[in-house]
């Protein structure tokens, strides 16, 4: 039994499968492959994007999803997490869990008998990962030579982007001021994937730098979920760390502007950017819904059943 914990529960060919079935997903949205199955969506945090693009894609395969809000559970104050998985595996075919401690949901996956999806911990994003290369998959048609440059703040979702840009081998920088960088072990992880699958990591202080190698800039908002008591000292740490339009023009003018969302416009992005020609932030967005119908065929084994479809056609 698999479970999404963090993109290093994935090989490169996993991640190359998922792509592929994302492309035949993306052109045959509607199909009942998970027909009267279930989901359980736990959230602790507010999502727009994760809550609608799980839900929307559980009932474009046949089945649905049950979401139980930050209220409804109270995870670990109610129930533990470790009886809250031993319920829902008896109702559920798949859970998806968006918790502050990433101890969380590894402690969910333990206790349960369905797989489990990490929809963002502390740690990583990988669901968010999976639709941002997916993403560049499309715009750039192959990862060949793909430098993605990362804007900002070595948090959950740069993990995730650092941890498959190393299984993918592609060059990975991170622009950030001291003191932000991604945990130790994540970047041991990033390397090491590195080594043996090809790219370079790299972190750096100048975003100027950062952004004149880039084919992909990225970013996402300096105050994540969960340190809104560190706001001020973040919003004055990353003043300078914004993508905006003098920044682009020290760039290859080909480059493009990711962004996981919700973006907080006049901090890491501005509305210049975002909403410009160069900016692909709402195609990640719909990614998510193609990538994580692929992901979840995958975790329940049911990704062959595409093959019967296109028999069938
Ligand atoms: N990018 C993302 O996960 O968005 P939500 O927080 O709205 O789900
Ligand atoms: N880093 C952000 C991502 C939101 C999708 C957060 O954790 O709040």
């Amino acid at each position: 039994m698999k479970h999404l914990l963090s993109i290093n529960d994935f090989t490169n060919r996993e991640t190359e499968k998922i792509f592929t079935l994302t492309k035949e997903i993306k052109k045959f949205p509607f199909q009942q492959m998970l027909k009267q199955r279930s989901m359980a969506m736990i959230f602790e945090k507010p999502s727009l994007r994760t809550r609608v693009t799980f839900e929307i894609g559980m009932v474009q395969l046949g089945g649905h999803a049950v979401y139980l809000q930050p209220s409804d559970i109270k995870l670990g104050r109610r129930e533990t997490a470790a009886d809250v998985a031993r319920n829902l595996d008896r109702w559920a075919d798949i859970i998806m869990a968006r918790t502050f401690k990433h101890k969380t949901i590894e402690e969910l996956a333990k206790y349960s008998s369905v797989p489990v999806i990490n929809a963002l911990s502390d740690i990583e994003h990988p669901c968010q990962a999976m639709a941002d290369f997916f993403t560049i998959l499309e715009d750039k048609g192959d990862f060949d030579g793909l430098n993605l440059v990362f804007i900002g703040d070595g948090n959950n979702v740069c993990n995730s982007l650092m941890l498959l840009s190393g299984l993918l081998g592609t060059d990975f920088v991170l622009a950030c001021p001291q003191g932000y960088e991604p945990k130790t072990e994540i970047i041991v992880k990033t390397k090491e994937l590195m080594k043996k699958n090809g790219g370079s990591f790299k972190i750096i202080n100048d975003i100027k730098e950062a952004a004149a190698s880039a084919d992909f800039l990225y970013t996402d908002v300096w105050v994540s979920m969960g340190q809104e008591q560190e706001s001020e000292q973040r919003k004055q740490k990353f003043k300078s760390y914004q993508i905006n339009s003098e920044l682009l023009a020290m760039a290859k003018p080909t480059v493009k502007v990711l962004h996981c969302l919700p973006a907080h416009r006049g901090e890491e992005i501005t509305s210049e950017v975002m909403d410009g020609p160069q900016s692909i932030v709402f195609d990640q967005a719909e990614n998510r819904l193609h990538t994580q119908k692929a992901i979840i065929l995958h975790l329940l084994e049911k990704d062959h059943l595409i093959k019967v479809r296109e028999e069938s056609c």
